[in-house]
């Protein structure tokens, strides 16, 4: 098992380039399902998650063919299969993306219930719901949706929650199908947006894009297109945390500043400096004391659930008491008792948890228990006193790409190690 050994105490300094986004790049190749033809993305994350769904993906009949980095050619002109297996979706929730745009290509989808995972229960009734509406055929068998839809029709639908992969799945199934479907209470994520934009440059009609409302005017097929995935926003607000608990100053590159707003302005309210500086780079600067903030996660534009743990990881060490509430989902303190075990003060109620600052964390051995669990992990190793040890290093290649390497260019001592080889890695140094 991999892990990762950080040497705390380092200060990040130096120049960094922010990967493409994981959560743009899943439903873009989801899109790609829809498409008789050749689709050329770029800027694509080499990530687990992102192999994960090439391998539902090519179960399915698709072909793709990495070229140079992070270009992805994704040819979905033959589909074989309509059948998403438990073994591939149960390792990855968004498997659930194939959904809508294989009823839509081949009126016939079979996706295993994604049940849950560490951060919640997770429920797909919406994505159901909303597919109901649009006169999708659904059965629930044996650990599967069975979903047939022999004739599709546009249709007025409501989300009760504003759900992201359950908005990219209907607006999927809607592109090509007669009619015009109105998305209300849709998610405005970037990442939906950009999903949008996507279909767009294939030929749907789709108004609203970035909003809570969306219009979808079938049309009769898409086309192949070329399409440079956007950068990851939770990736360049992990790297700001790190440069925030680390009293560093880094320029990052590739960093939307437009999609972070809710973070950023949290990140100046502890005493950041970030700041959009020459050729649409960003710098982000640490060197003060951390003050306490409250943050309370909501959906876009809100704070991000996905930021919720690494900000944790930054406030353990401000002056003072900070409140975070998460609303997003339910048992996502995963990173508590770890963060804890490092001399972090936290106490949870509920949905809700009480950081009270400490002066110092100190290194420990950690279990990463989730993806953005471990980044908080990380994080808090960076800036604590000795060594740390964050073991189940893969839930971190899920959804970042070359973190390590990233933060050792900018100066930590971070090296990812063979765990169950011991840690004699460690004595020859960092
Ligand atoms: C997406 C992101 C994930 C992020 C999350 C919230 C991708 C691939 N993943 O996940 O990184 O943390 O948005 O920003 O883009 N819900 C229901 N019924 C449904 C669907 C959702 O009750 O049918 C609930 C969920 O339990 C949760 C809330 O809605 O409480 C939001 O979940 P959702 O937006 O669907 O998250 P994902 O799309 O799975």
């Amino acid at each position: 098992m991999k892990g990762l050994v950080i040497e705390g105490g380092e200060r990040l300094v130096g120049e960094v380039t922010v990967s493409g986004a994981k959560n743009a790049a899943l439903p873009a190749l989801a899109a790609a399902l829809l498409v008789d033809g050749t689709c050329r993305f770029t800027n694509v994350p080499h990530l687990r998650d992102v192999e994960t769904f090439r391998a539902l993906l090519e179960s399915l009949g698709v072909r793709f063919r990495w070229k140079e980095k992070g270009e992805l050619e994704v040819d979905a002109s033959s589909i074989e299969g309509v059948t998403a297996s438990y073994d591939l979706v149960k390792t990855m929730r968004a498997s659930i993306l194939v959904l809508g745009p294989l009823l839509a290509r081949m009126e016939e989808a079979v996706v295993s219930l994604p049940g849950g995972c560490a951060i919640g229960a997770r429920p797909v009734d919406l994505h159901l719901k909303g597919l109901e509406q649009l006169g999708v055929q659904i059965e629930l068998e044996h650990g599967y949706i069975k979903a047939r839809a022999p004739t599709l029709n546009g249709a007025q639908i409501y989300l009760d929650i504003p759900t992201v992969t359950g908005t990219e799945n209907l607006m999927m199934a809607a592109a090509t199908i007669q009619g015009t479907t109105v998305i209300e209470n849709a998610a405005c994520e970037p990442e939906v947006e950009e999903l949008a934009e996507i279909l767009k440059a294939m030929g749907a009609e789709i108004e609203g894009a970035g909003t809570t409302v969306l219009t979808i005017r079938g049309v009769e097929k898409l086309r192949p297109i070329e399409y440079r995935i956007m950068s990851d926003r939770i990736e360049a607000g992990t790297l700001m945390v790190a440069a925030g608990i680390t009293g560093g100053n880094i320029l990052m590159e590739g960093c939307r500043l437009e999609h972070m707003e809710a973070v950023v302005g949290k990140l100046r309210e502890v005493g950041m400096e970030i700041s959009p500086v020459r050729e649409g780079k960003v710098r982000a600067v640490g060197d003060h004391r951390i003050r306490s903030a409250d943050v309370k996660t909501l959906p876009y534009p809100g704070f991000p659930t996905d930021m919720q743990a690494q900000f944790m990881a930054l406030i353990t060490l401000a002056n003072g008491l900070s409140v975070i509430s998460e609303t997003i989902f339910e048992n996502r303190f995963m990173h508590v008792s770890e963060l804890r075990r490092m001399g972090a003060d936290i106490r949870v109620q509920g949905s809700t948890a009480i950081v009270n600052g400490v002066p110092a964390l100190s290194g420990a051995p950690v279990m990463a228990t989730d993806l953005r669990a471990s980044a908080s992990l990380v994080l808090a190793g960076l800036a604590a006193t000795g060594m740390t040890v964050v073991s189940r290093a893969y839930h971190l290649e899920r959804g970042y790409e070359d973190l390590e390497g990233k933060l050792a260019a900018l100066g930590a001592k971070v090296k990812k190690v063979d765990l169950d080889e011991g840690l004699g890695e460690q004595e020859q140094g960092l």
